[in-house]
């Protein structure tokens, strides 16, 4: 059986910590890699979505994939396809910014499932509405997650971090710093004049609803725009805080 790691490609240490978890989990490993049209809401988005092909085999080689798929727009979609609805969780947050993207994601994943047919899956927890709604719909998949992979400076790897300039990267590091401190997150994210905020939340992660003083599980949420180019990123909150 197979462990599978869904991916858009422009691979990085964030993915290979994805796919050396699968490689623990079983020998033989996929490494899907499909820029997912059905799940961008700008069509410039998507033109803009770094492609690096030759680059992505040998850092998925390297990492353990004992096979990276390039699926073609026809493999995936033969038909016209019927968009798997994300539910109210996904109108929230992202899927309040980006209409429609949850539905592009489980739609796609469904497909990824139902060809490669794994026994389990891996999805970081960078984009955590994502691996939520995805554990949440596919109950029957394994879906296993991992941590974000951060840079020394505490900037979460991102495919899309290969298009900030050295001063965007410096104003993208407001979101790391804010979460260190959920408190006073928002005071800090206002000291970056380069950053636009979309959100800043503590959230209770069993609903995406504003966590309270009784809430078990919180997560801090922060998503926004660094010269065009949105970025997020989120943290667990200690309970007592
Ligand atoms: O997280 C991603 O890279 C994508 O949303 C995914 C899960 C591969 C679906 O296209």
């Amino acid at each position: 059986m197979t462990v599978l790691v869904p991916t858009m490609g422009a691979l990085h240490k964030g993915h290979q910590a994805l796919i050396k978890r699968a490689r623990e989990l079983d020998k033989e490993v996929v490494v899907s890699i499909f820029v997912n049209p059905l799940q961008f809401t700008e069509a410039a988005d998507l033109e803009k979505y770094p492609r690096t092909p030759e680059a992505d085999i040998q850092i998925a080689t390297l990492a353990g994939a004992t096979e990276v798929w390039f699926p073609t727009y026809e493999e995936i979609y033969p038909n016209e396809p019927v968009q798997i609805s994300a539910g109210p969780i996904g109108e929230l947050y992202e899927g309040a910014s980006r209409p429609g993207h949850f539905a592009g994601v489980l739609t796609v994943v469904n497909r990824l499932f139902e060809i490669v047919k794994p026994k389990a899956a891996v999805f970081g927890e960078k984009d955590f509405q994502q691996l939520w709604l995805i554990k949440n719909h596919f109950k029957k998949m394994e879906i296993i997650s991992v941590p974000t992979i951060r840079e020394f400076d505490g900037l979460a790897l991102s495919s899309r971090n290969v298009r900030l300039t050295e001063s965007d990267r410096n104003a993208a590091l407001i979101i790391s710093k804010a979460l260190k401190e959920p408190a006073r997150m928002a005071e800090i994210l206002a000291t970056e004049p380069e950053f636009k905020l979309d959100y800043a939340d503590i959230i209770d992660e069993q609903n995406f609803q504003i966590a309270t003083d009784a809430t078990k599980n919180k997560r801090a949420i922060i998503a926004g725009w660094v010269n065009g180019i949105r970025l997020l990123d989120n943290a667990v909150v200690d309970t007592n805080s």
